[in-house]
């Protein structure tokens, strides 16, 4: 399977990289130093996991002891929803670059489609929360587009965008998405965002490759992406986990996966999945496991009538 990918502006991309979030700021150090280690060269960050302090001390550490340099690595951070306004912007990325200890991003993503006004007040205060508009999204496009040209990113792009959305930015922008981020597992496959993205020269990245087993948004109905029958098949043909054979799918689609482990044991095996060399056979068993199934539905954002499109689909 490629190790890397090409984005629009010409720079290599590792087509696996260690998530971040839900990383405990005490624990991520340590486990960033192993990652390294063991081969991982890509991480996704964001300033909403609020460990981005750690992260940069260690990144810090293993750059002055030698282990790599900065040029190998590959490092995204993501523009908060409270830092979506145009005024905020630039000290966001600002802020994300000195709690890295970095002097630029290889890739810097708007997280979310919606902006925050202030914290919630309560479970019920909706009013914090502005939904998505062309026209102030299209502002904070043209801000993003500006450091980008300054160099402090490397590139920019966008995650958790539908289609439509993408849509209001390639009509404007001078500097085209690099990549959106978005839901990508064995149940939510996304072959129409995936062909539109192609169509587009804009990369994929897969969020929740394992159907994030971690995540507190969890409904009963929803179904788990690592007991799969089909996979575990086929991950004893292969004398592969599941996980792996859920990560190699979305790999071979050329797909950038982003895989989510603080575990030593998990976080290798995991970036072994490149080594894993599906069949036909086993492509087509897995590409019918599709249940179109979105595991983050945004239930935290579903009363509000402003929101019923969130996604921009029915669900
Ligand atoms: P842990 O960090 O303890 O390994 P996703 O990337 O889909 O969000 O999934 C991340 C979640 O899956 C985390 O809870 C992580 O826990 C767990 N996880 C990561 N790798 C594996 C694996 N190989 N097998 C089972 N669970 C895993």
């Amino acid at each position: 399977l490629a190790r890397r990918l090409t984005l629009n502006t010409g720079a290599a991309i590792p087509t696996l990289g260690l998530g971040t979030w839900q990383s405990e700021p005490q624990v991520i150090g340590p486990v960033i130093r192993h990652a390294i280690e063991e081969g991982y060269r890509h991480f996704d960050c964001a300033a909403m996991y609020k460990n981005e302090a750690e992260i940069g001390r260690a990144y810090k550490s293993i750059i002055n002891d030698g282990l790599c340099r900065r040029e190998d690595l590959f490092i995204t951070s993501k523009l908060s929803p409270y830092d979506l306004f145009p005024d905020k912007i630039n000290d966001a990325v600002n802020k994300t670059l000195s709690d890295l200890k970095l002097d630029y991003l290889d890739l810097y993503l708007i997280h979310w489609p919606h902006r925050i006004k202030y914290p919630p007040l309560n479970t019920t205060d909706t009013s914090h929360v502005e939904p998505y508009k062309e026209n102030w999204m299209k502002d904070a496009w043209i801000i993003l587009e500006n450091i980008f040209k300054e160099g402090r990113l490397k590139a920019i792009g966008l995650s958790n965008f539908s289609i439509k959305k993408m849509e209001h930015i390639l009509s404007n922008s001078t500097v085209k998405p690099a990549v959106n981020q978005v839901e990508n597992h064995i149940y939510f496959q996304q072959a129409v965002m995936k062909k539109y993205l192609d169509s587009k020269e804009i990369l994929m990245q897969s969020y929740s490759p394992l159907g994030s087993p971690q995540r507190s948004s969890t409904a009963a109905e929803d179904p788990t992406v690592l007991s799969d029958p089909v996979v575990k098949r086929i991950a004893d043909t292969h004398n592969a986990t599941p996980a792996q054979i859920c990560i190699a799918f979305l790999l071979r689609d050329n797909k950038v996966v982003l895989a989510k482990s603080v575990n030593p044991i998990r976080l290798k095996s995991n970036l072994n999945s490149l080594d894993i060399q599906l069949t036909e056979q086993d492509y087509k068993d897995i590409t019918a496991v599709d249940k179109n199934y979105r595991l983050f539905r945004a239930r935290f954002l579903r009363p509000y009538s402003t929101y019923k499109n969130f996604w921009d689909e029915d669900f």
